[in-house]
């Protein structure tokens, strides 16, 4: 029990890998200055091997001004000095391939830092130049060119803002995040030249994938049409120029065994299927069920429908609770709208932590037992509750760009507690961290955790290295009475799940592997609750 996808030798690892994904910035700040750091996590590589996990999906930690967290990129090829140094992140790629966990570089191609050389060149170069073809300038419409070329709205929803900027010379030039990430064109023979390369130079220092940042938004309409004559295709989402530069890449990985994941919300199945055609990305990020609201019909027919998608292309289904841009799960759990949409964001709404936190442990296993691969975003094993932040030290743009509406995404970002009785939670800083972490947050630390029969954090170490019994063998829904799910794989393990207010009966199983919560005096399965068993 526990053998890790990689101790299996197994090329296809990724099809079922448990992959933790490190926000490094918060993660262990190993030099003291209250930012996350490489040194931070090479020191906790043994951790993440205890907990089980087969791979880790770095966030961005490449050279950048953080105007967004790190993605937007100055430099693809080196480290910003914050995190730490390229020949640091070579060890850590090594050190923890060591421990069987493989390593998985975020790359964002849709746009970079406005201080990446080529942006800075094309400022320089001015109207008309060939630099600025590079990325979308454009002169602006109206008698003076005074309005902005297209309609576009921003891609941090809600913000309003616009998606243009204009320059002193008279060009405006296309960013759809904050005006320091503008949009590369990748209409242009030398973007797909570079991020080719940056691909080989990565899978050349021994990282087994790569997760694919907006994936969906990188072409353009070279006519820039507005959004509100409805031009069909959309001028900027899920164009079909994109499958040609996925398979282009598909080529490069394969040269590497690399494994792609790409970071692709589209709410049509059939589109977002066509990602995963054999020649294009391996996986894609399951965002339906990371926004499906705490429903048993509705969770069942979002399992359904995802594995119905992925079937036909023969690509494994990925399972995400929660990542760096939305609301921490034992918070979205504890509220009257359980479900995930950026645009209901708001201060203040009310939480209860120990209904959310119960939900949460029960959707735990539920998602480490079904067919694919499952990301958990660090400090999710910790059952960490989002953190409403000071407004005086909030960072995330979207906060600021939406005008103070939107809390932002600093909350699931907050340095994580590793020992209750040190400063800061044992992150790791002699200095207030980069974000303030609450007063509670040392109740959470690994430390009060780890020996703690009934954690969180034991619940997912435990579930972790029990989920190779489930195999990979497709699903079977077993029948329940109403708001119990329960499923069985051909391995002979079943999971279910009661978000009913009666207390259900397990199947008839051999023996209780593993469960989120106490059963009753009756030995059956209470509300909120999951359990493993054994036919
Ligand atoms: C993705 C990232 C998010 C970032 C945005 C722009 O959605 O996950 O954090 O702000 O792209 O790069």
């Amino acid at each position: 029990m526990g053998q890790p996808a990689y101790a299996r030798k197994d090329r296809d690892w990724w099809r079922s890998a448990v992959i933790y994904q490190v926000y490094v910035r918060s993660f262990a700040d190993g030099d003291g200055d209250g930012t996350g750091d490489l040194a931070g996590v090479r020191a906790r590589l043994p951790y993440l091997a205890e907990l089980g996990v087969d791979a880790l999906w770095f966030s961005p930690w490449y050279l950048s001004p953080m105007k967004d967290g790190g993605y937007d990129v100055a430099d693809y090829r080196a480290i910003d000095p914050v995190f730490g140094t390229l020949a640091e992140a070579e060890k850590l790629i090594a050190e923890a391939r060591e421990l069987g966990i493989r390593t998985i570089v975020d790359i964002v191609p849709n746009h970079v830092s406005d201080q990446h050389p080529w942006f800075r060149a094309a400022l320089a170069a001015g109207p008309g130049s060939p630099e600025r073809e590079l990325f979308h300038f454009r002169p602006g419409r109206g008698a003076h060119g005074e309005l902005p070329p297209t309609d576009w709205p921003s891609q941090f929803v809600g913000s309003g803002e616009p998606v243009w900027t204009r320059l002193a010379d008279g060009d405006w030039y296309l960013h759809l995040f904050t005006p320091e990430q503008p949009d590369l064109n990748w209409a242009h023979p030398a973007v797909r030249q570079e991020h080719e390369d940056i691909l080989r130079f990565w899978f050349e220092r021994g990282v087994a994938g790569v997760r694919i940042d907006s994936a969906a938004l990188l072409a353009k309409d070279p006519d820039l049409p507005d959004l509100s004559g409805h031009p069909e295709p959309h001028p900027f989402v899920d164009r079909d120029e994109l499958h040609g530069i996925y398979r282009a890449w598909r080529r490069v990985a394969d040269a590497y065994d690399g494994v792609f994941v790409g970071e692709v919300w589209l709410p049509d199945a059939e589109r977002f299927a066509r990602y995963l055609r054999p020649d294009e990305l391996h996986t894609a990020f399951n965002f339906s069920f990371l926004s499906c609201p705490w429903d048993a019909a509705r969770l069942r027919a979002a399992v359904d429908a995802t594995l119905a998608q992925h079937a036909p292309v023969g690509a494994p289904a990925t399972w995400v609770l929660c990542n760096h841009d939305v609301t921490r799960t034992v918070t979205r759990y504890g509220r009257a709208d359980t479900g995930f949409d950026f645009a209901t964001r708001a201060f203040g709404t009310p939480t209860d932590l120990a209904l959310g936190t119960r939900r949460a442990r029960a959707a735990a296993l539920l998602s480490l037992a079904l067919p694919g691969a499952v990301y958990l975003y660090q400090g999710e094993e910790l059952g960490l509750p989002e953190a409403e932040i000071p407004v005086d030290r909030i960072q995330d743009p979207m906060y600021f760009r939406s005008h103070g509406v939107d809390p932002g995404r600093d909350g699931c970002r907050v340095p994580l507690p590793w020992a209750a009785d040190m400063p800061y939670a044992g992150f790791g800083s002699q200095q207030e961290p980069w974000l303030p972490q609450p007063a509670h947050w040392a109740s959470y630390a690994v430390d009060r955790q780890r020996n703690d029969p009934d954690s969180m954090l034991t619940l997912y170490r435990q579930a972790i290295a029990a989920r190779p019994l489930f195999g990979v063998c497709p699903l079977t829904w077993l029948p329940t009475p109403e708001g119990v799910l329960a499923f069985t794989r051909a391995e002979g393990v079943t999971c279910i799940v009661n978000l009913a207010p009666t207390p259900a009966e397990f199947p008839r199983h051999s023996q209780l592997l593993l469960s989120s919560g106490l059963l009753d005096d009756e030995g059956r399965l209470p509300q909120d609750t999951a359990a493993w068993l054994r036919s």
